[in-house]
């Protein structure tokens, strides 16, 4: 059977082959286990004694890197699709979001656990005191609702209009992550700063096509 579907017409004007619904389904399938990666590393890691001498804070960074890039690349989907007219990657689009809640718990979990354990009064005083903290919980604040959003029965029973606004809460807690990465960095700004550069252009690009649609 043909991995690929002729009929669809996507892009400017382009006819773009679209993978078929067993092509797309079997792209999601090995994308779903590639982003188990980092979690498979880090367990792997630990079993084997190979998280060298601070593996909690090995954890810690490794979950929250993979978070903010799940965010990143779940906001580069739309650019993506629109520049090269492969429609069907909007498909992937939820598993991107969902992981990136995913790695997001294990970040947080990390923290309340293996860092404060489980010390309320501790991890309240820290949010209070720590603004890298603070900017930390409110972008993970955001990403609830959205998870708990993100399926087909919640769109219906919220409606479509109100779903796509609340989902806008995606540009703001991509800010926060980069806000938060920022703050507790304490001296090369490097990978921070190429973080906010990558969501600079995909904000950037979605303001452009904002504009560009109001433009008579
Ligand atoms: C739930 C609230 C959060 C808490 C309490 C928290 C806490 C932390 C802590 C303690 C660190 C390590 C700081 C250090 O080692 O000096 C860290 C690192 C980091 N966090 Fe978070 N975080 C939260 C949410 C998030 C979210 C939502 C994102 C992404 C959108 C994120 C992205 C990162 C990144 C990229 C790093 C740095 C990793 C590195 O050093 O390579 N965090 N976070």
């Amino acid at each position: 059977m043909s991995t690929v579907d002729t009929s669809s017409i996507a892009g400017r004007g382009r006819a773009i082959a679209s993978p078929s619904p067993r092509a797309i389904a079997l792209i999601k399938a090995v994308i779903f286990v590639l982003c188990l990666g980092p979690l498979v590393r880090l367990v792997g890691g630990a079993a084997l004694d190979l998280l060298g001498v601070n593996p909690v804070e090995l954890i810690r960074r490794s979950t929250g890197t993979w978070t903010l890039v799940f965010v990143l690349v779940t906001l580069s989907v739309t650019p993506l699709r629109r520049l090269t007219g492969w429609h069907w990657l909007a498909r992937l689009r939820r598993m991107f979001g969902l992981y990136a809640f995913f790695y997001a718990v294990l970040h947080l979990t990390s923290y309340v656990w293996l860092e404060q354990f489980f010390d309320v009064a501790a991890i309240v005083k820290d949010i209070i005191k720590r603004p890298f903290i603070t900017i930390g919980f409110a972008a993970f604040a955001m990403m609830v609702p959205l998870a708990v959003t993100s399926t087909d029965k919640m769109v219906r029973r919220i409606g479509a209009k109100n779903w796509i606004a609340l989902h806008r809460l995606v540009y703001a807690l991509a800010i926060c992550g980069v806000v938060h990465y920022w703050w507790l960095v304490k001296r090369d700004i490097t990978k921070p700063a190429i973080y906010a550069l990558a969501l600079a252009m995909l904000l950037g690009y979605r303001a452009v096509s904002a504009a560009r649609k109001r433009t008579p």
